[in-house]
């Protein structure tokens, strides 16, 4: 089956990048990207392409390459999903905030919407694939809606989880370690999955794309993700061990990581863990393993959260008791607000629990990050819901320079690891903070002994 026309409903994080890589690698394919948001596909299609909704190093260029040409976003749903051939469902699927499953199991509410909106236009037979994370037999409750309430059409299922990392999307996209597409497996699957094989094998090598079925698919999804979790949970509590015994973290990691079986990456300690995914997806397995009965497989996992949970709190904990128990009425800077460098995304960010902790001891906190906007600071604020919009913005102040941010502080506090704080005038920071001047370094990324010869009271994660 030759494929001309791609619909993608969801122009978020994954959609927005993923499509445009795909235009730009089939230039013979139509690829509508479809969201109900009409200010974020106002801004897909803003004129200043530095305008896009999302920040992603590199991705500007792509879409400014594609758009208008094969690649197009739209609000109109229908239309799209009417035309195409294949359509990729990339919307958000949260946590669920109510009813059974809680805090902890995946909201599935826009997929099954999306999945009735299918049925409901489709008449002519679809390939399906599910883009967003979702807990494992998803695709079959999407195909009993879609078989249940279609016009007689026919539709195949495909799980094809997603795996970059915001701030690395384009290049992750441009040369993935592997893409995984499950399928059923029967002719018309496999002959589906051959439909998506060939899009991606316009630029991904052949032994790079793996083929399974559906509920591998969905599964190692969810378990990626874990496993990368459970690595920073797994050298945060080694953090806080060196901390109690004089190892230093960064030694620690240094050592294990050169051992071919563990290798180097994802072991740098932090303040914590963010993004849209670990959490949720770990959540997601926790409250699978429980549903199954598997209470023993359910606690391990939940024990990463926990961990990251401590590591957080921790972190807000040493800052107070530091500043002499009480942080009442001080000025602390932040810098950094993004869950990681390299994004504008905020989603579950250590900088918001670290913050709450924070006011939650009176402190008064100034903000600088190099791409996240005031606007979103507040909306993370409100989102807790534990003090009146008001009190955020009173007891929150967001600021375009950090200079400013760190002037008169009682400390300055690095929560994302931007590559720019390091190229700060750091004596002149110094001379701005109010003395003892203390440094708390949530990702290490500052060089502890030139801060300490300035005169900085430096404290690191695992140090
Ligand atoms: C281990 C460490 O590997 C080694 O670096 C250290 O010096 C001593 O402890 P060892 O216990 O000899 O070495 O064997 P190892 O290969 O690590 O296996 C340990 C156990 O884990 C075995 O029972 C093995 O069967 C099991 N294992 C290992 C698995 O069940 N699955 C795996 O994927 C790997
Ligand atoms: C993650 C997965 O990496 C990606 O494959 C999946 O598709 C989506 O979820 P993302 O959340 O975008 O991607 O970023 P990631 O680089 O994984 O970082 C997640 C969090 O872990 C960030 O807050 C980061 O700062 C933190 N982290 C990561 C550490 O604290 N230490 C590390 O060594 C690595
Ligand atoms: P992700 O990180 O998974 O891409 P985002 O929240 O960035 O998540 O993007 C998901 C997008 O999906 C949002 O822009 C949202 O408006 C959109 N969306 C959710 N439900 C629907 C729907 N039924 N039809 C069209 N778009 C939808």
């Amino acid at each position: 089956m030759i494929i001309k026309n791609i619909c993608c409903i969801g122009a978020g994080y994954v959609g927005g990048p993923t499509m445009t890589v795909i235009a730009n690698k089939n230039p013979n394919v139509k690829i509508t990207v479809v969201d109900l948001n009409h200010a974020r596909i106002n801004a897909w299609n803003d004129p200043d392409v530095n305008n896009i909704p999302i920040y992603e190093p590199g991705l500007s260029k792509l879409v400014e390459n594609a758009r208008g040409k094969n690649l197009f976003f739209s609000t109109d749903v229908d239309k799209a999903i009417h035309e195409a051939e294949m359509i990729f469902i990339s919307v958000n699927t949260p946590t669920k905030t109510y009813g059974k499953g809680k805090g902890m199991a995946a909201d599935l509410k826009y997929i099954e919407l999306c999945a009735r909106q299918i049925a409901r236009i489709a008449t002519s037979d679809k390939i399906v694939v599910e883009k967003s994370t979702l807990p494992v037999r998803t695709a079959q409750a999407l195909k009993a809606i879609l078989d249940h309430t279609g016009n007689g059409v026919k539709f195949q299922i495909l799980s094809n989880p997603e795996f970059l990392a915001e701030g690395t999307a384009v290049q992750d996209l441009l040369s993935p370690d592997r893409v995984l597409i499950g399928g059923e497996q029967s002719e018309e699957g496999i002959e589906a999955i051959q439909a998506l094989v060939d899009i991606y094998a316009s630029w991904v090598p052949l032994e790079r794309i793996l083929r399974t079925n559906v509920w591998s698919s969905e599964l190692s999804k969810l378990t990626a993700n874990a496993f990368l979790a459970q690595r920073v949970s797994s050298i945060n509590a080694i953090s806080e061990l060196c901390e109690a015994t004089g190892a230093d973290v960064d030694e620690v990691s240094k050592a294990i990581g050169m051992d071919s079986r563990i290798g180097p990456k994802f072991l740098k300690a932090s303040v914590g863990f963010g993004g849209s995914c670990f959490q949720k997806d770990i959540l997601n397995l926790v409250y699978i393993a429980k549903t199954y009965g598997l209470n023993e497989v359910a606690d391990y996992w939940e024990q990463v959260i926990i961990m990251n949970d401590h590591q957080k709190g921790r972190f807000a904990d040493k800052i107070v008791s530091t500043l002499y128990n009480t942080v009442s009425g001080k000025k602390i800077a932040f810098l950094g607000w993004a869950f990681k460098k390299d994004t504008n995304d905020t989603r579950e960010s250590a900088a918001i629990y670290v913050a709450d902790a924070l006011l939650h001891e009176q402190a008064e906190i100034t903000v600088y990050d190099p791409k996240v906007t005031a606007e979103q600071i507040y909306a993370d604020l409100d989102y807790l819901n534990l003090r009146s919009p008001e009190e955020n913005r009173k007891y929150v102040k967001v600021v375009n320079d950090p200079y400013e941010a760190c002037k008169a502080a009682h400390a300055v506090a690095i929560l994302t690891e931007w590559d720019e704080f390091k190229t700060y005038n750091w004596k002149k920071v110094y001379d701005a903070v109010i003395k003892p001047a203390f440094l708390f370094d949530g990702r290490s990324i500052l060089n502890a002994d030139q801060l300490s010869a300035i005169g900085f009271k430096y404290t690191g994660i695992g140090k």
